[in-house]
């Protein structure tokens, strides 16, 4: 097994002379054996591992200069949109918010001080789809970088530098480390020059991960596949298990025929993940709170992605940052209830989801 170099430094040979690694910010075995299997699972050539996935986040807006405009998805995690909006809008980086499930949606924000198009698929927390192979065509023409947060699908389902994207993020909190003990994030991408800058930006701004979370991480990768298969499985029982109640309204799942971007997600992804969200026929925030409440299997917590299954209120929890009206305009309505259905039996599950919306 990799070795946890719970190193700072490294001893070099002569001044100036190092042995291949010279100090735990700009480089650490444990890290460099993760980042090398992030690049091999992404079908990438380059993996960087970062602190947390905003962090990872951080460091691919930190290749602009004020004036550059970026166009990003108007439907995404909420620390995303607190991180451009609050965080990076003041240094005079514009941000436009777009719908992107129609890729020539994009097209009328395009000028000459697009740098990049930062998108997320499926979606948090409405598994809308966004098709990664067409906006990256567009970008290509106007030669702007495409990043694409792959948390939701993971490397096993999604591949997006096959399709054509430049930049590949992961919140490794989540399916990568797959065990929620860990935050992590990273990057994957091919150019060699692209490396190079995010690279500078991780050792120079400092967002890196320990050694110990790294061998965390490298352990989740293991069990990656087997994982991702039983995720797909009982996120697609429990997705038609709701469909069917007669409590529930909408089910958001994008493994469903008649799911508005199923025909994309079935080209660019090899299934369809354990994340889903729903709504309740009484839209009221206490008929939601009731279930958030009532189920026992499904721990009411943020984040997802791990062996346990997760029940979480994106209005107050995970999209909490995004003004309400702001929120509501995208679709993620007050009673919204997201699922991270992770490998439980599956008939646990379904009987527990049973009984909190029957309470
Ligand atoms: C889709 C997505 N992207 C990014 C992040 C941020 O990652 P982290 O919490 O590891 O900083 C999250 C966290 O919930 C997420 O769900």
């Amino acid at each position: 097994m990799t070795p946890i170099y719970q190193t700072s430094t490294y001893v070099q040979s002569a001044p100036g002379k190092n042995q291949g690694y010279e100090y735990a910010r700009s480089q650490n075995p444990t890290r460099k054996a993760l980042e090398d299997a992030l690049a091999v699972i992404e079908n990438g050539r380059y993996g960087l591992a970062f602190s947390s996935g905003v962090a990872a986040t951080d460091a691919v807006i930190k290749l602009l200069q004020p004036g550059d405009e970026v166009i990003a998805a108007n439907d995404m995690y909420g620390g995303t949109y607190r991180l451009f909006t609050k965080v990076f809008e003041k240094f005079g980086l514009k941000f436009h918010y777009v719908n992107m499930q129609k890729a020539e949606n994009i097209q009328p924000y395009i000028n000459t001080n697009t740098k990049l198009i930062w998108l997320e698929t499926p979606t948090n927390p409405l598994i809308n789809i966004v098709d990664i192979e067409a906006i990256s065509a567009i970008a290509k023409r106007h030669n702007i970088l495409v990043a694409v947060d792959n948390t939701f699908a993971s490397p096993y389902l999604q591949t997006p530098l096959d399709l054509g994207a430049d930049i590949v993020m992961h919140s490794s909190t989540k399916y990568l480390g797959g065990h929620s003990d860990v935050i992590q994030g990273a990057l994957v991408m091919n150019d060699a020059a692209l490396r190079e800058q995010l690279y500078f930006i991780q050792k120079s701004c400092g967002a890196v991960p320990g050694p110990m979370d790294c061998f965390l991480v490298l352990r989740g990768l293991k069990t990656l596949h087997l994982r991702m298969d039983r995720h797909n499985s009982n996120g697609e029982a429990v997705a038609r298990f709701l469909r069917t109640h007669p409590s529930v309204g909408e089910v958001y799942w994008c493994g469903f025929e008649d799911h508005p971007g199923y025909a994309v997600a079935k080209k660019q992804m090899r299934g369809f993940g354990g994340m889903l969200s729903f709504t309740l026929k009484d839209p009221s925030t206490m008929a939601a709170n009731k279930v958030l409440s009532g189920t026992k299997l499904f721990a009411l917590a943020e984040s997802l992605g791990g062996v346990e299954s997760l029940i979480n209120h994106p209005a107050t929890m995970t999209h909490a940052s995004i003004p309400r009206e702001e929120r509501i305009k995208n679709g993620l309505s007050d009673s919204l209830i997201r699922l991270s259905v992770g490998l439980e039996d599956v008939n646990d599950l379904i009987e527990d989801l049973k009984q909190a919306l029957e309470l």
